[in-house]
């Protein structure tokens, strides 16, 4: 019997449409043989929406056809079953899932809340867990793990919006014992958005002003000179971890916009806003295998290996490096929990086919719910049968 796969995207994340994109590429790589394959859509206002279309690109340019067409459901736990059941006054089972595959990008999905949510119903699903998650959408939180073990990072600091609002000058001072320039970012964005470099203290109000719009959190690092990027996938959990090629990543501008992330030179955005070139990551401009020297390509594999297993992730993910060519010295930049077009493109090289990747991730999310449910996470207790007969409720009123 195929195993059914619930491949879900979408949502109410600035990065919606690469993860549309993302998640097509994925449903159109696995192996039908051995899944079932049923895409569960999110839109931007967070109705989940399922149905064959959704795995066409060209649906995704009228939202009408989605509401007209698509059914619209909830995902849930129902009689030892997971079942997505449509909305509205004839409630019924839609189709049934055995397992979860989120393929999200950004905040509200990617940063443990879509997680949080499979985990609450308990069905198996494909990828890292709530707190990996967490962490790794997080720009402070990861730093403060990866400072934690040891690993290398840029001088950083972090403050909160209103820190800034009651008292801008304390801000500035603390920031301004880093070397410029630095970099501006949100903490929990990503694809560039809201982030800015400054190269004095003029620029650096600017740029705050600007952060503080997009996240009351907000992280000022140091910027890394004779900058070579480069990224790396591992696969695995915290048992097992394999590596990819290592890419380099190029780019005219300071860093990588948006634009330049997803649409690649000179591609127009489409109706809406949605982005044709439909290629995700793909279209960023890359250097497969990085032109780095072989040391500091061990650097890169056994950081990431040690960043991947730091937060405890799972599946595939991409770790950024930041290297400063004359230190010859590398930096762990960030890492993304389910990075754009999950990285095939880094496992192809390696001899990995995309269709290998995506079984190799749901055989390790098998073993995750395995190992999760064999834990104990229940002790019967009569604390509540107590509670009810001696006081009832009326031991919580004043
Ligand atoms: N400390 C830094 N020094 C130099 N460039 C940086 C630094 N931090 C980020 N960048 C540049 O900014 C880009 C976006 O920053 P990043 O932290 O990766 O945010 P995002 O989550 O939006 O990808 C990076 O790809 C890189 O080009
Ligand atoms: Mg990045």
């Amino acid at each position: 019997m195929k195993i059914k796969v619930g491949v879900i995207f979408g949502g109410e994340s600035v990065e919606h449409e690469v993860s549309i994109i993302s998640a097509i590429q994925a449903m159109n790589k696995m192996d039908q043989e051995k899944y079932e394959i049923i895409p569960i859509y999110i839109t931007k206002n967070r109705e989940w929406y399922t149905g064959e279309m959704l795995r066409d690109i060209e649906t995704y340019q009228d939202m009408d056809l989605i509401k007209k067409y698509a059914k619209n459901v909830v995902l849930y736990f129902k009689k030892g079953r997971f079942v997505l059941q449509s909305k509205g006054l004839f409630k019924r089972v839609v189709k049934e899932i055995d397992l979860a595959f989120p393929i999200v990008h950004g905040t509200n999905v990617e940063d443990g809340v879509l997680q949080g949510y499979l985990q609450t119903i308990g069905i198996p699903f494909v990828g890292s867990d709530v707190y990996a998650s967490v962490v790794g959408q997080d720009k402070i939180y990861m730093k403060q793990v990866f400072e934690s073990e040891g690993l290398p990072i840029t001088n950083y600091t972090w403050f909160y919006d209103v820190d800034y609002k009651e008292d801008s000058d304390r801000v500035i001072d603390k920031v301004s014992k880093l070397k410029f320039p630095v970099i501006i970012k949100p903490a929990t964005l990503g694809s560039s958005v809201g982030i800015h470099t400054a190269h004095n203290e003029e620029e650096l109000i600017d740029a705050i002003d600007d952060a503080i719009r997009y996240d009351n959190r907000i992280v000022v690092e140091e910027m890394v000179a004779n900058l070579t990027e480069v990224n790396i996938s591992v696969l695995g959990n915290y048992e097992h971890q394999s590596t990819s090629e290592i890419e380099q990543v190029l780019s005219a501008q300071d860093f990588l916009t948006y634009e330049e992330k997803y649409i690649g030179k000179g591609k127009m955005k489409g109706k809406g806003g949605f982005v044709k070139s439909s290629k995700g990551m793909l279209s960023a401009s890359r250097k497969i295998p990085a032109e780095i020297d072989e040391k500091l390509a061990s650097d890169v594999r056994k950081y990431a290996v040690d960043a991947f297993r730091a937060i405890g992730s799972s599946g595939v993910c991409r770790i950024d490096f930041l290297i400063d060519q004359k230190k010859k010295k590398a930096y762990i930049n960030e890492i993304n929990s389910i990075p754009g077009s999950l990285a095939f493109y880094l496992w192809e090289p390696t001899g990995k086919k995309y269709t290998e990747l995506l079984d190799d991730m749901i055989n390790v999310a098998i073993k995750d719910y395995k190992k999760r449910i064999s834990k104990v996470h229940s002790f019967d207790s009569n604390i509540l049968a107590g509670f009810a007969g001696s006081k009832g409720l009326k031991g919580l009123k004043k």
